[in-house]
C-alpha cells in the first residue's frame, strides 16, 4: 500500500527563480533607462566610444562637433530613450547601449541643416551614409538588436560591459525574444567578450559600401540563442 504524505509534508511545487534585471542588485553599478540628465554623457560617448567611424564620416578635425551634433539630435529625440540603458557606476555615468526590436521605430530625429551647422556640407554627408548603413539593420520577428554599446575609457575592465550584455540578455527575454545579435569590426577586440557571452560569428559581411561609410569592410554578424 503506498505510504500517505502528510499534506505538510509535501513538497513545494518547482518553481521558476524570478530573476532581477543584472544591473539593479546594490552595488557600485546601477544600470537604468536613459533620462534627460544622460544627453549630454550619450551623445558624447557614441561619438567617443565609435571615434573611428565618426572619424571616417565627418574628418578628424570635426569630432567635437559631431559631439555637439550628436547631443542635440539625442536631447529632442526622446522618444527613442526608453531603448537606450545607462551604466552608472559609483554614481558617474560610465556606459550606454541601445536595444531596438521587431517593428518598432527608434529613428532618432537627425537634422540636416542642423548637422551642416556643426559639420559642414561634407561632415553631414559622411554622417547620412554612415547612418544609412548602420541604421539599415533587418530585426526579425522574436529577435532583438544590440546596438551601439560602449563603456568610458576611464571605467573598462571592470565587468561593466559584461553585465550590460547580461541586462541586454535579460529585457530581450522579457520581450520574449528567441535571439540577441549585434555587428562588431572584425578586428575588435570585443569579440572576445561577445564569445565569452555566448555570442557565435553567424557571417563576415562588408565590402565596398560599407569601406566608404564606416571604413571599414569587415564585419562580423553575431548571435547569441536565449
Ligand atoms: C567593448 C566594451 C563595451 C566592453 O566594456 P568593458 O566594461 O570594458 O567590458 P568588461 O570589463 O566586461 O570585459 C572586458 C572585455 O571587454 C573588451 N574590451 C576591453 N577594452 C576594450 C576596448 N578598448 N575596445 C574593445 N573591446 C574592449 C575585451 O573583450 C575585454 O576582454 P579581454 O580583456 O579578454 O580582451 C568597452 O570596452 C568599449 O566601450 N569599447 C570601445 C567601444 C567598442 O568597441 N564597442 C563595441 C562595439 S561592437
Amino acid at each position: 500500500m503506498a505510504e500517505v504524505v502528510p499534506v505538510d509534508a509535501q513538497p513545494e511545487p518547482a518553481q521558476t527563480p524570478v530573476q532581477t534585471a543584472p544591473g539593479t542588485e546594490p552595488g557600485p553599478l546601477q544600470i537604468r533607462n536613459m533620462e534627460e540628465q544622460d544627453v549630454d554623457f550619450v551623445g558624447r560617448m557614441l561619438v567617443e566610444t565609435f571615434s573611428d567611424k565618426f572619424e571616417h564620416a565627418v574628418g578628424k578635425s570635426r569630432m567635437e562637433g559631431a559631439v555637439q551634433q550628436n547631443t542635440k539630435m539625442y536631447g529632442r529625440s526622446k522618444d527613442v530613450w526608453h531603448r537606450y540603458l545607462v551604466a552608472v557606476y559609483e554614481g558617474r555615468p560610465a556606459g550606454v547601449m541601445a536595444l531596438k526590436f521587431h517593428g518598432e521605430t527608434t529613428e532618432v530625429d537627425f537634422q540636416c541643416g542642423e548637422a551642416c551647422s556643426y559639420l559642414g556640407c561634407c561632415g553631414t554627408c559622411g554622417l547620412f551614409w554612415l547612418g544609412a548603413y548602420t541604421e539599415n539593420v533587418n530585426i526579425r520577428v522574436g529577435q532583438c538588436y544590440l546596438d551601439h554599446i560602449g563603456v568610458d575609457a576611464d571605467f573598462r575592465g571592470k565587468g561593466i560591459g559584461k553585465i550590460l550584455l547580461d541586462r541586454a540578455d535579460f529585457e530581450a527575454r522579457q520581450r520574449e525574444c528567441k535571439s540577441i545579435f549585434l555587428w562588431v569590426k572584425q578586428s575588435n577586440r570585443a569579440v572576445r567578450l561577445y564569445e565569452r557571452q555566448g555570442y557565435v560569428v553567424t557571417h563576415p559581411f562588408g565590402g565596398c559600401f560599407s569601406r566608404c561609410t564606416t571604413g571599414s569592410s569587415e564585419w562580423y554578424n553575431m548571435e547569441k540563442q536565449l
